[in-house]
């Protein structure tokens, strides 16, 4: 019978990881639970940065970006006798469980810390939206309305100049931010891992834009090409002046959407359930609106978020 639950936060920060936070302290203390916060993720752990935490440490947080928690990255997490110093960490708080939102890698290493015994539960915290299993994942929606917001604004300045603007959006390798904002824009190109780049094809498409429009949008995605040889491409060849703009950092932060805290709140009630009813080694998925458990085991194998069907949208769209 679990007792003492700790959570934290790791990899890239996403909007909602507060209310996620929030929602497993609280639901924790609603079952009798001691519930503790693990700051600043697995290299928090490792340096046995842990605090209890009561209602009130959970305050005022729902509607606040970032996490309060604080998060990292800590690549040498795959050395067992790094994830051993942290399994003694928890033990000398006698805490058996923990809850760890964030990314496939921070799932990665949770089903680790459930090999060496320690209960785990998963909750997917990022933008991206790259997590296997789950429809969504906490981040994801609030990232889009920024990106959407920005590209809404570009579009003011690029069509007052007959500009082309080429926007990159993050993703890390996948392309969902940027199909999405694409299609909530009306861009003119996606360019991602999902869609490929025909470099021919992109360049016809903005010189068509151009005999009809008076700018053009070009999403991309993050990591995939050299964003600066397409700026000179579309300068070179249509006849739009094109102008690049890198959203960055900006993409992760503001308050979480109503959606991304809804998410979050479900997602970390249900945490806390599954271990009250000794349910572990089990990620959070949001599947056709319900949340339900699914062994790290099986979702780490399953093929991530669906893009294709977006993308084919958005081609007839245009
Ligand atoms: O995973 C979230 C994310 O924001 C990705 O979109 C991006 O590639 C990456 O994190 C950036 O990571 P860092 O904060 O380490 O620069």
């Amino acid at each position: 019978m679990v007792k003492k639950v700790a959570v934290l936060t790791s990899g890239g920060d996403a909007p909602g990881m507060n209310a996620a936070v929030r929602a497993v302290v609280r639901t924790g203390l609603a079952h009798g639970l001691e519930m503790y916060a693990v700051y600043d993720g697995y290299k928090g752990l490792y340096e046995g940065k842990i605090e209890r935490m009561y209602r009130k440490s959970v305050a005022e947080k729902l509607n606040r970006g970032g996490t309060f928690i604080g998060t990292a990255r800590l690549p040498e997490f795959v050395h067992p006798e790094i994830r051993q110093v942290c399994v003694e960490n928890l033990q000398e708080y006698g805490i058996d469980a923990l809850v760890t939102i964030g990314g496939d890698g921070t799932y990665r290493g949770a089903y680790e810390l459930e090999k060496m015994g320690v209960f785990t539960v998963g909750i997917p915290g990022t933008i991206d939206n790259d997590v296997a299993g789950t429809d969504y994942t906490i981040g994801f929606d609030t990232a889009l309305t920024t990106i959407v917001e920005a590209i809404d604004k570009l579009r003011d300045t690029s069509s007052s100049h007959r500009r082309c603007s080429i926007v990159e959006v993050m993703g890390r390798h996948c392309g969902a931010l940027a199909i999405w904002a694409g299609i909530a824009v009306g861009a003119e190109v996606v360019i991602c891992e999902e869609t490929g780049y025909d470099e021919a094809k992109v360049i016809q498409t903005i010189q068509d834009a151009a005999r009809v429009k008076k700018h053009a949008i070009v999403i991309v995605s993050e990591n995939f090409i050299d964003i600066k040889h397409l700026e000179k491409v579309l300068n070179d060849f249509t006849p739009f002046e094109a102008r690049t703009t890198i959203l960055g950092y900006v993409q992760r932060g503001g308050c979480p959407s109503p959606r991304d805290r809804v998410l979050a709140s479900m997602m970390g009630a249900k945490a806390v359930e599954c271990l009250v009813n000794n349910i572990s080694g089990v990620c959070m998925c949001s599947v056709n609106e319900k949340i339900v458990a699914i062994p790290f085991e099986e979702a780490l194998k399953m093929k991530k978020n669906q893009v294709e069907e977006k993308y084919k949208v958005f081609e007839e769209l245009w």
